[in-house]
């Protein structure tokens, strides 16, 4: 194992704002980086491109929409490295704005893998987290409050709301979509990007084998530890 060697991760590394962390990562991060992708080509076919670059990233499959993944990569990172210091989850799917696919389909794969599948990689991750080691997620400026109805807004301005009740507004907001409601009720007509006041879901560790830390315990830590937009310098080095 080497406990000692720094780690970063990034996850949705393979193209767009992920390649850009990688590479900026490979040249001023003092340890190993991996780059993870859902794609085990696409990944790959980025790492080779880095290290055309003279770069050394690593690979490692993680797709953030899959338990087993997540499991595995976080088993990967612990019987490796023995922890992690840097962790920015980036990866997201987002649809165009003229898409074809229906609102209720896009709804429900943001909620699935920008929340949910981000909220299960942290527990999973979290853990793992070295002293002084920093989780960042990317998020965006359509996760903002302002783009929900001042009605709904309540619903998120709370401190006293668990994760898996949190889960359930979210899934409300797939529900509207499903039904045609989602207007009249103050959610977005177009789901664009993460929505990140609800970037958290269940209460359980995916990872976890018993049952898990209580809600409110998990949402605090992954809201404390939450740094949205934080750029990759401060975590580097
Ligand atoms: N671009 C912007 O203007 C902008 C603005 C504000 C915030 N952001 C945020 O910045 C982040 C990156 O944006 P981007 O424009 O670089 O996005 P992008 O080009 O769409 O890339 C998204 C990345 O996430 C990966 N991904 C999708 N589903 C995944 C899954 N289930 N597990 C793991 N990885 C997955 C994609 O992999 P595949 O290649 O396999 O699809 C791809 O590598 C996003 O979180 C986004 O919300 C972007």
């Amino acid at each position: 194992m080497s406990a000692c060697r720094k780690v970063a991760v990034v996850t949705g590394g393979n193209r767009g704002i992920g390649i850009s962390l990688v590479r900026n990562l490979c040249q001023t991060f003092d340890g190993a980086v991996y780059l993870t992708a859902r794609n085990e080509e696409r990944g790959k076919k980025a790492v080779q491109d880095l290290k055309a670059e003279g770069l050394s990233p690593c690979f490692h499959q993680l797709d953030i929409d899959s338990r087993d993944s997540i499991c595995d990569f976080a088993k990967y990172l612990k019987e490796t490295y023995g922890g992690v210091n840097v962790i920015i989850a980036n990866g997201s799917v987002s649809y165009e704005k003229n898409s074809p696919v229906p609102l209720s389909e896009q709804s429900e794969g943001y909620i699935r893998v920008n929340n949910i599948g981000n909220a299960n990689l942290y527990q999973a991750l979290e853990p793992l987290l070295r002293q002084d080691g920093r989780y960042v997620i990317v998020s965006s400026g359509f996760g903002q409050l302002s783009h929900i109805s001042e009605k709904l807004r309540p619903k998120f301005q709370t401190d006293n709301m668990s994760i898996d009740q949190l889960n359930c507004v979210l899934n409300e907001y797939v529900t509207s979509t499903k039904d045609g409601s989602y207007k009249e009720k103050g959610w977005p007509g177009l789901a664009k990007r993460r929505l990140q006041a609800g970037s958290c879901s269940s209460n359980q560790n995916p990872c976890a084998q018993s049952e898990g830390q209580p809600s409110s315990s998990a949402r605090e830590r992954l809201l404390s530890r939450m740094d949205c937009h934080r750029r990759y310098q401060d975590v580097s080095g």
